[in-house]
C-alpha cells in the first residue's frame, strides 16, 4: 500500500473480519467509510428478505447518507472479505468536504452515479414481461462492457442477475438459454461473462418484444 494509504490507516484505519455488521439498516451513526482494502455488502430488508442492493470494494464509500441527512442508516453493512477500512467521523467529513472541493466534486459524481444506477433499475423493475427484463438489463450492462473481439462482454453471473432484476434463477436461466438459442449472446468460456456479438440487434429484439407485448402475437 503507497505511504500515503497507510498514513491514512494509522490515522482512520479499523480493520474488520469477514462477516461483521458494521452498521444495521434503521442504526443511528454518523461515520462514514472508505474501504481501503477488502469488499462490503450494502443489504436492504425487504419483506423480512436480506437483499444485497450492492457489493463494494476498494476505493467506494459508504454510510456518507447518514451524515448529510442526519437520518438513521438506510441500509446495513456487512463486510464479506476481511477489510481495511477508513472511519470518517461527522467533523472530520464536514472539513474534508468544505476544505477540499475536489473530493467534494468526486462525492457529488459518485452520488449522481449511484441514483443513475437506481432509476435504471426501478426502469426495468416497472417491465412485466421477464424476457424483456433480462433483455433491457444486458443491454444496459453492455453500455459499459469491455469491448473484446467478437463483440462485448458483460461480467454478471445469474444469481446476481436475478437479484438485481428481482426475478428467480431459473427464469432468468429459461430467458438467457432462449437468447443463447438464438445466438443473440454466447457464453464466456473462461469466466461468468456473456458475449454479445451485437449490441444493436440485441436492442432491436427488445423493441420487439415491446411491440409483441404491445400488440400481443399476430
Ligand atoms: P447510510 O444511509 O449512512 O448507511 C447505509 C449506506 O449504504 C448509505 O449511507 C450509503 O452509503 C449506502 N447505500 C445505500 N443505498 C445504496 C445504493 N443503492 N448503492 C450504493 N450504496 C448505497
Amino acid at each position: 500500500m503507497p505511504a500515503e494509504g497507510e498514513r491514512l490507516f494509522d490515522r482512520f484505519g479499523r480493520e474488520y473480519t469477514a462477516g461483521t455488521v458494521i452498521f444495521k439498516e434503521g442504526d443511528v451513526g454518523s461515520e462514514m467509510y472508505v474501504i481501503q482494502s477488502g469488499k462490503v455488502n450494502i443489504t436492504k430488508k425487504s419483506r423480512d428478505v436480506e437483499k444485497v442492493l450492492v457489493t463494494l470494494g476498494t476505493g467506494a464509500f459508504f454510510g456518507e447518507m447518514a451524515i448529510i441527512n442526519n437520518k438513521p442508516r438506510s441500509a446495513s453493512a456487512v463486510v464479506v472479505e476481511d477489510s481495511r477500512l477508513l472511519v470518517i467521523g461527522p467533523k472530520t467529513f464536514d472539513a474534508m468536504i468544505r476544505g477540499n472541493s475536489e473530493i467534494a466534486v468526486r462525492m457529488i459524481k459518485i452520488l449522481a452515479q449511484r441514483l443513475q444506477e437506481a432509476d435504471e433499475q426501478i426502469e426495468n423493475l416497472m417491465i412485466k414481461d421477464a424476457n424483456s427484463r433480462v433483455v433491457h438489463f444486458l443491454t444496459h450492462l453492455a453500455a459499459k462492457g469491455k469491448q473484446v473481439a467478437g463483440g462485448t462482454l458483460v461480467e454478471v453471473a445469474s444469481p446476481e442477475l436475478a437479484r438485481k432484476i428481482g426475478l428467480k434463477e431459473q427464469e432468468v436461466n429459461d430467458v438467457l438459454d432462449k437468447l443463447l438459442k438464438a445466438k443473440l449472446i454466447r457464453r464466456d468460456e473462461h469466466s461468468d461473462a456473456f458475449l454479445i456479438h451485437d449490441v444493436n440487434r440485441l436492442r432491436e429484439f427488445l423493441e420487439f418484444l415491446e411491440m409483441k407485448e404491445k400488440f400481443g402475437d399476430f
